[in-house]
């Protein structure tokens, strides 16, 4: 609908530049360049790398990203950009651009919490979220549950990591099974062909001891070093490590403790929507267990398409179209990149 807001987000927190454009919940354009090839070569994002990388695509894809929704920056009624968290160098490339395109072109400017933009960006898909609901959030650098009442207002942690995020533990098993960076969807490769049975790795803080302090938390640093040894041991006997039966039965127990836990917590609260968001959101065995497991409890699930689970600027877009649609004022000008934002401040 033409009355709805027209909003322009902008996403720099780690190594992908993205600029999206939605009008109300219709995605209009979603251009991204992303850095990762200049950092493969070091197994993981270099912050100064990722920085400059978004000092010389910003404005390209800001150019692209309006010429795509055949609009202009005169027709946007707000700007979003994530504030944090994220990289401080990468963000406050995002940060003061969506500055000097406010100010230049005197629209109100929305800064985002990354990890809020990785759950409204299922509303570009589904519509609406129902409220409230229960939030899997798992990228490369978080891994929470959130119960969420008001999307536009704030999130109630329910649990979290307590060592690696469930994306880093990806990168890190594809690492040592010789795969590329970013890991994640090589391993989800490699498993298709793979057992996930075949190998009985370990669910970490699911067992009786650990639910009591940690019913909601994570914990993949175990599964990790488990990968490790049995890699390691195999390579002693030298024999050779059946890397598809590694990748699926790793990727079999992390997604067992993802998909359980957040079940759980759908169970206990009594709200039948689960949203998965964030890079691994991406994974198609978290996909496709979640929805077998929830269909038995009349649970329904939500996840976005695969490109729009990683990083993008259609999901800052998709937050601050909400945060504008639901009354919420916008950042004042002198708003932070925060690379510490803590996951229950929605908008700065
Ligand atoms: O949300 P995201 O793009 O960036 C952060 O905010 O961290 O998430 C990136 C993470 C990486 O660890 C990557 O390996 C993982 O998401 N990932 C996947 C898949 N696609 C991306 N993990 C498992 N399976 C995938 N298909
Ligand atoms: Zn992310």
């Amino acid at each position: 609908m033409a009355d709805e807001p027209l909003v322009l987000g902008i996403e720099t927190s780690c190594d992908e530049t993205g600029v999206g454009i939605v009008r109300g919940h219709t995605l209009l354009a979603d251009a991204l360049a992303s850095s990762v090839e200049e950092h493969a070569r070091f197994g993981g994002v270099v912050p100064e790398v990722a920085s400059r990388a978004h000092l010389e695509a910003i404005v390209p894809t800001m150019d692209r990203a309006l010429r795509e929704a055949g609009v202009t920056i005169a027709d946007v009624d707000a700007i979003a950009v994530t504030s944090g968290p994220g990289l401080a160098g990468a963000l406050l490339v995002g940060v003061a651009a969506a500055k000097g395109y406010a100010v230049a072109a005197e629209k109100p400017v929305y800064g985002v919490n990354h990890l809020a933009a990785h759950v409204a960006v299922d509303t570009l898909e589904h519509g609406p979220l129902p409220e409230p609901a229960i939030a899997l959030l798992v990228s490369g650098g978080h891994s929470s549950l959130l119960r969420v009442d008001d999307l536009a207002r704030g999130v109630v942690p329910l649990g979290a990591t307590i060592d690696d995020a469930a994306g880093e533990a990806f990168d890190k098993v594809a690492r040592l099974l010789g795969l590329p960076f970013p890991g994640g969807p090589y391993i989800d490769r490699e498993a298709r062909a793979g057992d996930p049975v075949s190998i009985a790795f370990p669910r970490g803080l699911t067992a009786a001891k650990d639910l009591a302090a940690h019913r909601y938390d994570f914990s993949f640093s175990g599964l990790k070093t488990a990968v490790a040894r049995w890699v390691e041991a195999r390579q002693r006997a030298g024999e050779p490590v059946p890397v598809a039966d590694v990748a699926a039965s790793f990727q079999e127990a992390v997604c067992d403790v993802l998909v359980g836990k957040a079940l759980d917590a759908c169970r206990s609260s009594g709200i039948d929507t689960l949203v998965i968001g964030g890079g691994v959101a991406a994974n198609s065995r978290l996909r496709a267990m979640a929805e077998q497991r929830a269909e038995k409890h009349g649970v329904r699930v939500r996840t976005p398409r695969p490109k729009l689970c990683t990083d993008n600027g259609a999901m800052v877009a998709a937050l601050g179209s909400h945060l504008v649609a639901a009354g919420v004022a916008p950042s004042r000008l002198d708003l932070p990149a925060d690379s510490a934002m803590p996951l229950t401040v929605v908008s700065v």
